[in-house]
């Protein structure tokens, strides 16, 4: 379509993820001669695994660093003559944030603010740029029973992580009307698909279920989430970075509320019948136990901007996105093994003994 951004050369951070590795997934294949790089410092929640199927392909490079790393980030920006780069390297887990938030002022503001000034200084070596910034709906803080969070709801974080992303978020504004760099922002709400680490909600269940061990639902399991699957976030961020106009954001959400409680019961009933256990067995796991300090009652995403402005619409509807998922952990039950275990981490520290190595 004329007038639409074409990248040549992508940078993702991040790209081990959960929802980075999925985008890889998605975006190579479907742009064929645009080049990806992937960094990634492989943390706990970084799995190069995620990505075997690009990992042989010849605009793939992985390279193993750190957000933090100005000099490398320069280096990959110079290198690879990048024109765009989508940010989803981040500390990602609410409850790890309220135990030990440091890292993620590191790694979310600070990562942020570098890659941010790296790209202001790399922009107008290439013949056209954009920054995208990937956010998350918790920057709003929480919802009453009623209403839905649109682009103009004010920013009012609540935990440590959604703070984080917050100020992650102002810093790409303010390079935006300082610097008039080219960046995108998009604030999507809770995904779930493949490849999703099992410290959240819905892979944890999962996996507990399938090792028959307690279903933790925090206080009256009747805060709500609103759910997109991973792929419609993908095909969403794409659609942003070749449609979306410098400077704005994009709220991204499915349109599809569940009371934590009502989500976990349905894994258990999904799980029975796939375990052949008598329907019931599963939800006897449940227990309610001790509230999240400062747990936001209710997200709700307005998406009508992004659907209105740019035409994307989510593909997947729960009852497929949510079968095709558990169906995904039953049948990748070694990735869930090696992940819960930590046995990759090793084998990774073995591998990338100095971070900046490929
Ligand atoms: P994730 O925790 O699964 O993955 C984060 C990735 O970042 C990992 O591969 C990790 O190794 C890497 N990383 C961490 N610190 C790094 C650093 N300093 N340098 C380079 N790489 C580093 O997270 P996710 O769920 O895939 O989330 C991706 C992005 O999407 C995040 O910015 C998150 O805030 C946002 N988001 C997530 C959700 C969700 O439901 N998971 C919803 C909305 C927005
Ligand atoms: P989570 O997957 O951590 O995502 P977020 O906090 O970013 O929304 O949690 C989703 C919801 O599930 C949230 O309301 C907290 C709740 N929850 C539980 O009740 N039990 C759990 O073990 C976890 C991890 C989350």
């Amino acid at each position: 379509m004329p007038g639409k951004f074409q990248p040549t050369s992508i940078l993702v951070t991040g790209g081990a993820g959960f929802i980075g590795s999925n985008f890889i997934n998605h975006f190579l294949p479907a742009n064929p001669g645009c080049r990806v790089v992937n960094l990634d410092l492989l943390t706990y929640a970084g799995n190069l695994k995620n990505l075997t199927a690009v990992e042989k392909k010849t605009d793939y490079r992985f390279v193993h660093g750190d957000v933090c790393d100005g000099e490398l980030v320069r280096r990959i920006l110079d290198e690879e003559r990048i024109d765009a780069v989508l940010h989803f390297a981040a500390e990602s887990h609410v409850d790890r944030s309220i135990t030990g938030p440091e890292i993620f002022v590191r790694t979310n503001v600070l990562g942020t603010q570098i890659l941010l000034e790296a790209s202001r200084e790399h922009a107008g070596k290439v013949r056209n740029f954009r920054y995208l910034q990937v956010s998350t709906d918790e920057v709003y803080g929480s919802l009453g029973a009623e209403g839905y969070f649109t682009e103009e709801t004010p920013l009012a974080p609540n935990s440590p992580y959604s703070a984080s992303k917050a100020g992650a978020d102002l810093l790409v504004r303010a390079y935006f009307e300082t610097f008039g760099l080219p960046t995108l922002n998009t604030r999507c709400s809770n995904n779930y698909g493949p490849y999703h680490f099992p410290e959240k909600l819905i892979p944890l269940m999962i996996h507990n279920i399938m090792e028959e061990k307690p279903l933790p639902v925090y206080g009256d399991g009747l805060n709500v989430r609103d759910w997109l699957h991973v792929k419609d976030h993908s095909a969403a961020i794409e659609t942003v970075l070749k449609g979306g106009k410098p400077g704005e954001i994009f709220n991204i959400g499915g349109n599809n509320e569940w009371r934590n409680i009502d989500i976990v019961n349905l894994v258990c009933d999904l799980m029975d019948d796939r375990l052949k256990r008598t329907p019931g067995t599963s939800r006897k796991l449940i227990r309610f136990v001790k509230d999240r300090p400062g747990h936001d009652r209710r997200y709700a995403i307005d998406a009508s901007k992004l659907k209105r402005e740019l035409g994307w619409e989510p593909s997947y509807t729960f009852e497929r996105g949510i079968a095709e998922t558990i169906d995904w952990y039953l049948s990748h039950q070694e990735w869930v093994a090696e992940v819960v275990s930590g046995a990759y981490r090793q084998y990774y520290r073995e591998q990338y003994a100095e971070v900046g190595e490929q």
